[in-house]
């Protein structure tokens, strides 16, 4: 069966992802920040390992512990939305908290992806996913308040879209996702979808992208996402 390694894995789509695909019996290496804090994760019968995907020593060192072993879809799921207000309004925007969305959100990804390179080009028809946002597509943008999440998504889409250009030709499909706006901590009670519809949606996504989806942008429900 098929490998997956998933970042954030512990909660919210993360672990949606990670019930899914072991339920499809796949194997499932599964990234959190605490496993002794993830009963949920650790139920799904998912490999766990623990790693701050913003610190780089411990990626590396994953890396190594994980080195010989196709991955054939790597989902960069991991992320942050730090709340702006109250002090957070324009002419008041806190810098740190806006860094640190920048190094989970942004680099973090390209991070992950280069950690793990060789784990994907061992596999036969190899996928990275990068979970994005609505609010990263500048082409939607519609919303203000959120410039800080905002940014870092739509700089994790230009990561995907740089990751195609380096890793396109070495046989990988880069792809960033929309999951929509999903029933987690994150998303809130609020939110439209849970997270068994959406994650049913990208995986889709996932199970039928191509070469050709190399370096695009697409919902849960397949539909191409502006940038
Ligand atoms: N829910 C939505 O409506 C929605 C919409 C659009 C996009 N997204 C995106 O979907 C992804 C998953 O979101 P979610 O709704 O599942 O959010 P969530 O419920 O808040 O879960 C976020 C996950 O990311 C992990 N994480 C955060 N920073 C990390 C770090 N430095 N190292 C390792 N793990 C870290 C968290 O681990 P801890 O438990 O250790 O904090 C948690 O497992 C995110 O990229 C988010 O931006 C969500």
């Amino acid at each position: 069966m098929p490998t997956v390694l998933i970042t954030g894995a512990n909660r919210g789509l993360g672990l949606e992802f990670a019930r899914q695909y072991r339920a499809d019996g796949w194997t499932v290496i599964a990234t959190c920040r605490d496993p002794s804090t993830a009963p949920d994760l650790t139920a799904t019968g998912a490999e766990v390992h623990a790693v701050d995907i913003t610190d780089d020593a411990a990626l590396k060192a994953l890396g190594r512990a994980l080195a010989g072993r196709p991955i054939d879809v790597l989902i960069n799921n991991a992320g942050i939305f730090p709340l702006q207000g109250p002090g957070g309004a324009f002419g008041d925007i806190p810098v740190d908290p806006w860094m640190d969305t920048l190094r989970t959100n942004l680099v973090a990804p390209w991070k992950v992806a280069e950690t793990f390179i060789t784990n994907l080009q061992a596999a036969e028809r190899p996928v990275l996913a990068t979970i994005s946002s609505l609010f990263g597509s500048i082409g939607a943008s519609s919303m203000s308040g959120i410039v800080i999440y905002a940014s870092s998504k739509a700089g994790a889409n230009m990561v995907v879209k740089a990751l195609s250009l380096e890793l396109g030709p070495r046989g990988i499909t880069c792809l960033a996702l929309n999951p929509g706006w999903v029933k987690t901590d994150m998303g809130g009670p609020q939110a439209q979808m849970t997270p068994d519809q959406s994650i049913t949606g990208l995986r889709r996504v996932i199970a039928g992208a191509t070469p050709a989806d190399n370096g695009r942008f697409f919902s849960h429900d397949g539909q191409e996402v502006p940038w």
